[in-house]
């Protein structure tokens, strides 16, 4: 008996264990996010959603910036965050891995999840993004038998081990949302649709595989391809653009996606500074949703900084500002943060009805269209204004709306404007620099051999006699080069340094040029050394990777016999390569541990404007916790690192061309693309460097240059970057709220209510000019942040003032 109850009570103990066990379980699948799509939205546990998303590509920044990035994105609005995976980071050497620090990727994952945020995982592994070979290890690129983004069997071995690494990385913590994780999409290949005609149906081929490939990793959430019109089915394809309102998706049960959202645009050495207006952006995004999209990501939300060597292009600079919202330090590039994030609020407000409303569109003529999403309690209504020029005036439920050209104005309730694109209400953040810095030690070395890195040498000795056919009072060397620089030298004589200019996005060839100069031979036996450096490998266009890069050849001498010309070919020399510099490779002068320290001296005269020159000094970190970045507008073009690390090349000696630029403010109106509203002709386009802090130590930090042209570094120096004003537009009818972010308002310098002029910085008063300055000053200064309504109750009224809607100005010193 008793043995038969202690078997009964161990059968019970078994089926609690189950049941206990089955619950466990079921509570595990009950954390999993099912993420699956219609034709209208990603349905989050069933139920559709619009996401609002931004990039941040994670080795652009810090760990230590991350949580703050993140949160900011956050407060602006955002639901998710966008990054590609970096393979070249990841395995720079083959099947030796780097998961740390800033390609931490698991760490930023999980500090997009710690946040509340969903995240986007953008695996390529071919990436793009200006990064140094868009992605790909250049190790790729030497495997014999290998063709890049093809039907190639070496290179999808490859490109399926890295994925499969990357997924199982992330699968085995959990980070899919099938998991419980945060990421919703994940993307596999980028843009192949742009080039796949250059490949035939090898590339097609491929297209299929990538996208078979992907299917088969099972990570339980849709995976898409971006510019990919033929995108297999079950992955959805999707948008890159300055604008998608166009974009239709290739399967009616795919929802309209839009990957990248271009807040402005990348650097290039010598070029200008792109600025893409908020103004254009906002109304992009509104076209975006009043044209039945629901899921719209930002590239870039923050861009941020091209540290060491990671740059592509070529050409591209070590900033990746972007001008995105969040700007290159982490701070809010406004008033483009602001605008966006109060369009962010009033879309969220109308998501129910975006994704599940019936919709009506009405053209009104003169590229006028209202939308309108109802269901049976409720309507929210899109009223947009194509025009580039004419404002349109529509009636809507009995009420008259005017819309400025380009511009969309959005009514929750189809009743009250909630936000027109092209009215910005926001703050504009003006810089701060505090200087710092001191040189005190410093070496001089000149060029020489070895390492992988920008330089490469070929070397080659050349015997002549006068009897040579050659040989005459006018020789010439010719070379035929696709390298991005090229420092000539003629039995170790400097001949020429150049550079070569007029690069094109995406165009394989605008590097290949004729180098053509006199030269000064002697009889017997001459050495000829070629320098050439890359400044970033390609990172786009069909067989980018393939692209020459160096000297490419012929090398030639070119001699006069009387008339005739008579050239030798010395190309077919033996040439001797050495990569790198002196300095660079083993010797690491940048590194805090390098073999060669005792090499340093110090100098009482510091040599300026010499070239391959290396610079060393200490310095004490500035004080505060504002960004702080490395003004090295006094240098030429070269490398610097702090205590070892390196910040990114520097060019600021080379400056963009003195035309393209507009002395008039730039016109948010019509079709946008990254030549309009450049400025900085004329000038450096980078002079100053991002230092994270985390770089930094409390007491003594190393900074080490390497300068390849020839610079000034006693003008060298530390600045910091904080908040030193602000200025607010804001309409009646509405709150407008200031802060000086960490200090108090000290003074009102500008406040007007009514139909005040100009912009940040030249405000100035209308014809209807109501003083608001006393009321902002008794409720703001003082104080850290004040919000006030913008109203006729708050700040009075004037007989001469016959504006509808007026307007508040106002600009803060803090
Ligand atoms: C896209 C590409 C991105 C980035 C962007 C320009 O075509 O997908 O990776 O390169 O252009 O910033």
């Amino acid at each position: 008996m008793s043995a038969s109850f202690s078997l009964t009570m161990n059968n019970h103990m078994i089926t609690l264990l189950l049941t206990i066990i089955t619950i466990l379980s079921l509570s595990h699948s009950s954390l999993s996010t099912v993420v699956s799509h219609d034709g209208r939205a990603l349905l989050i546990n069933g139920e559709r959603k619009i996401i609002l998303s931004g990039s941040i590509h994670y080795p652009r920044s810090t760990p230590e910036m991350w949580p703050d990035l993140i949160k900011k994105s956050k407060e602006g609005g955002l639901d998710a965050i966008e990054t590609y995976v970096f393979w070249n980071s990841h395995e720079p050497v083959r099947r030796q891995y780097d998961f740390t620090g800033k390609n931490d990727l698991i760490r930023f994952l999980k500090t997009v999840q710690d946040a509340g945020l969903y995240a986007i995982l953008r695996i390529g592994p071919y990436a793009c993004a200006e990064w140094n070979y868009g992605g790909f290890p250049v190790w790729l690129h030497n495997m014999p038998g290998i063709e890049l983004r093809t039907a190639n069997k070496v290179f999808m071995d490859e490109m399926q081990n890295f994925t499969t690494l990357i997924v199982n990385k992330v699968k085995d913590e959990n980070l899919f949302a099938s998991q419980g994780g945060p990421i919703i999409l994940a993307q596999i290949e980028n843009e192949y649709g742009n080039v796949i005609s250059s490949y035939g149906d090898a590339g097609k081929a491929y297209r299929d595989w990538c996208a078979n490939m992907a299917v088969s990793q099972n990570i339980g959430v849709p995976w898409i391809m971006c510019q990919e019109s033929d995108a297999p089915q079950p992955i959805i394809n999707t948008c890159n653009g300055w604008y998608c309102h166009d974009f239709t998706p290739n399967n009616p049960n795919s929802p309209k996606i839009w990957t990248e959202n271009w807040t402005g645009w990348f650097k290039n050495w010598g070029g200008k500074v792109p600025h893409r207006t908020a103004e254009d952006v906002a109304y992009a995004v509104a076209r975006f949703f009043q044209t039945g999209g629901t899921v719209q990501n930002y590239y870039m939300f923050h861009g941020g900084t091209n540290f060491g060597r990671t740059s592509g292009g070529p050409y591209i600079t070590t900033s990746y500002d972007y001008d995105a919202p969040l700007d290159e330090y982490g701070n809010l590039n406004q008033p483009k943060y602001g605008h966006l994030k109060q369009l962010h609020s009033v879309l969220h407000s109308m998501e129910k009805l975006l994704t599940y409303g019936d919709v009506n569109t009405t053209d009104m003529g003169n590229s006028v269209t209202v939308t309108t999403f109802t269901n049976n309690k409720t309507s929210s209504c899109f009223l947009s204004n194509a025009n580039s020029t004419n404002d349109a005036t529509i009636v809507l439920n009995h009420r008259t709306f005017t819309i400025p050209a380009w511009s969309v104005s959005i009514l929750p309730d189809c009743k009250n404007e909630a936000y027109n694109t092209a009215k910005v209400r926001l703050f504009l953040v003006h810089i701060q620099y505090i200087y710092l810095l001191f040189w005190d030690v410093l070496l001089e070395q000149k060029a020489a051999t070895n390492d992988t890195s920008d330089y490469l040498w070929y070397m080659t000795s050349l015997h002549l006699d006068k009897n040579d056919i050659i040989w005459s009072d006018d020789m010439r060397l010719r070379i035929n080069s696709s390298a991005h620089v090229l420092h000539v030298y003629v039995n170790g004589e400097e001949l020429v340094s150049f550079y070569s200019i007029g690069y094109e996005y995406g165009k394989e060839d605008s590097f290949t040029y004729i180098f053509e100069g006199k030269v000064n031979l002697t009889k017997g036996k001459n050495i000829i050394s070629l320098l050439s450096a890359t400044v970033g490998l390609q990172n786009y266009g069909p067989y980018y990777d393939m692209t020459p890069v160096g000297i490419v050849g012929p090398v030639e001498l070119v001699g006069k016999r009387g008339d005739e010309i008579v050239i030798k070919d010395l190309s077919s020399h033996v040439w001797a390569y050495k990569t790198g510099l002196q300095g660079l490779d083993h010797d690491m002068l940048y590194s805090e541990t390098s073999p060669s320290v005792r090499r340093w001296k110090t100098e009482t005269d510091m040599p300026v404007d010499t070239q391959m020159t290396w610079y060393k000094t200490t310095f004490k970190p500035p004080l505060g916790t504002n960004p702080v970045v490395l003004d090295l507008s006094s240098m030429g073009k070269g490398e610097a690192w702090v205590n070892g690390i390196s910040i990114g090349r520097y060019w600021p000696s080379y400056l963009a061309d003195e035309d393209g630029c507009s002395l008039d403010p730039c016109d948010y109106r019509g079709e946008y693309d990254n030549t309009k509203c450049v400025t900085n002709c004329g000038k450096s386009i980078q002079t100053e460097y991002h230092v994270p802090r985390s770089f930094l130590r409390d007491d003594v930090n190393t900074l080490v240059l390497f300068e390849e042209f020839g610079g000034n570094p006693t003008q060298v120096k530390f600045k910091t970057i904080g908040v030193k004003g602000a200025c607010a537009n804001g309409y009646e009818g509405s709150t407008l709220e200031l802060s000086c972010k960490g200090s108090s308002i000290s003074a009102i310098k500008f406040a007007s209510f009514g139909n005040p002029l100009g912009d940040c910085g030249s405000f100035g008063k209308g014809s209807c000019d109501i003083d608001a300055q006393p009321i902002l000053i008794k409720a703001c200064v003082g104080h850290e942040t004040c919000s006030v309504d913008i109203s006729e109750k708050t700040f009075g009224s004037a007989l001469n003032c016959e504006e509808k809607t007026k307007r508040l100005a106002v600009e803060i010193t803090c």
